[in-house]
Formats: structure tokens, C-alpha cells, sequence
């Protein structure tokens, strides 16, 4: 059976303690992007990187998975086909609600790659750019995220998926970068019914079917419930 595709954002953490980007006092009110979330700021700060995705990281670690990842996880167990999450967070906060097929297309903020080799490997609690990489020894160690101007993860598959879909599900995201924004359209194409759950319309939510506004931690449980019982 074709499955669901869920696309989640930082919206979907917020009640679990992780700022948001665009919402009022959100991360690119408190930091300047090019400067944390670039290439080119990596290149000329590397320290300033580490410091803020350390931060990122601390409080990622200390954070609970909310009902919203929860719901989300009884659907992929409960549900008869395929429900893959897409998310575009870096929290690892899906998983510890026990969902299992989950890509990180923007990355993952406890994974390590090694600028110069492209070995990947688990993060340490605090990186600094004096790390050398395990495998080839060079100080070109940076988080394993996918910064602004450089292509997402996972995209062959995400299409493929979306591509099948019968339901694609946003959830806490603003509709505001791409080509996570356009994925809606991808779906619609291939004849699925979109929903938007989120805390206002997004920038995109025209395009759906169907849009649902609350916190993620009210409106995520209902909707899993209506469509696990739609299925009898
Ligand atoms: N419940 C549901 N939605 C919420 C909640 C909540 N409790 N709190 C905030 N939201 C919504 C906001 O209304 C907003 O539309 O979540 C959305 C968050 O939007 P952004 O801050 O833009 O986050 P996101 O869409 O995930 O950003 C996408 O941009 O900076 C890059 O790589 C970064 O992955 C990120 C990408």
C-alpha cells in the first residue's frame, strides 16, 4: 500500500524546549546564519560553528520527545503501509519516541563529518575545531549538518517516497526553504491528500488540502487518531 509521507520542522520540537528559526525570538534572531549555518562562516569561524551547534547539541540532549513524535511513532507502528518521516530538524527526538524511518535531510546534530574525507562518525557532546578525524587525522571536523547553500540529504529517496505517497502530512515548518517547501506540490502531483498541521498557515499552505492550526502537541495526537481509525 502506498504510504504516508510526513514532512516535520522545528515546530514540532518546540514544546520539547528546541527554539524554532522564524518565529518571534527564534535562532536567526539570536544568531546571524551566515555566520553559524554556512560554509563560509564555517571556513571563517569554525569555533563560532562549534559553539553554537554544541549549545544546539546540549539542548537537544536534555530535551524529551513531546506527544506530537509520539503519535507520530504509534502511527508508523499502527498504521497498515509505509510512513516515512522527513524531517528537517537535527534533534534526535523522533527516534527516542521510537520512530524507526526517519532521514534527516538537513542532517543530524550528533553525527561528525570530516570536511576533508567524508568520514562521518558520532559526535562528541562538545566538537572543537582542534578535533583531528579518526580516520585521516586532519582538523577539518564539522557537524554533520547541511548548511545554507549546500544540497540536502536523502533527496532521491524523499522524491521516490513522495512520489508514492497517498497522504504527505507538514508539520511544525514555515514553508519558507527549499526544496523542503515544494515537497507538498510533489505529493499533490502524485495524488495524495496534504495536510498542514501547524502553528499558523505556513507560507505555502495554499497548497494543501487540508490545514489544521494548533500546537503540534494537541493537533498531531488527533490526527494520528482520525487516521488510524479511518483505516477500521
Ligand atoms: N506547534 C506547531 N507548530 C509550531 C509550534 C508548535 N508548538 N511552534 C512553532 N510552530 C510553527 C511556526 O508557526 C512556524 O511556522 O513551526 C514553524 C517553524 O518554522 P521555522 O522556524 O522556519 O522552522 P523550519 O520550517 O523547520 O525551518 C526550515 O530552515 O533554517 C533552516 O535548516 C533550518 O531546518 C530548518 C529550515
Amino acid at each position: 500500500m502506498a504510504g504516508i509521507v510526513i514532512l516535520s520542522g522545528a515546530g514540532i520540537s518546540a514544546e520539547s524546549g528546541l527554539g524554532t528559526f522564524r518565529d518571534a525570538g527564534g535562532l536567526w534572531q539570536q544568531y546571524d546564519l551566515e555566520q553559524v549555518a554556512t560554509p563560509e562562516g564555517f571556513a571563517r569561524d569554525p569555533a563560532l560553528v562549534h559553539d553554537f551547534y554544541n549549545a544546539r547539541r546540549a539542548n537537544a540532549s536534555g530535551a524529551s520527545p513531546n506527544p506530537a513524535h509520539e503519535a507520530l511513532a504509534r502511527l508508523e507502528k499502527f498504521y497498515p503501509g509505509e510512513v516515512l518521516i522527513v524531517t528537517q530538524n537535527i534533534d534526535d527526538l523522533h527516534e527516542r519516541a521510537g520512530a524507526r524511518n526517519v532521514v534527516h535531510m538537513h542532517g543530524d546534530l550528533f553525527r561528525a563529518l570530516c570536511a576533508a574525507c567524508g568520514h562521518r562518525w558520532d559526535a562528541p557532546a562538545v566538537m572543537d575545531p582542534a578535533d583531528a578525524c579518526p580516520a585521516c587525522g586532519a582538523l577539518a571536523t564539522r557537524p554533520d549538518v547541511v548548511w545554507f547553500g549546500e544540497v540536502p540529504y536523502h533527496l532521491e529517496a524523499i522524491f521516490a517516497a513522495l512520489h508514492e505517497a497517498r497522504l504527505f502530512a507538514a508539520i511544525g515548518t514555515s514553508g519558507s526553504v527549499y526544496p523542503a517547501a515544494a515537497f507538498v506540490e510533489d505529493a499533490a502531483r502524485a495524488g495524495a491528500h496534504c495536510v498542514e498541521l501547524n502553528l499558523e498557515p505556513s507560507e505555502v499552505v495554499e497548497a494543501f488540502d487540508e490545514a489544521r492550526q494548533g500546537r503540534a502537541s494537541a493537533i498531531v495526537p488527533d490526527w494520528v487518531e482520525d487516521v488510524l481509525s479511518a483505516q477500521g
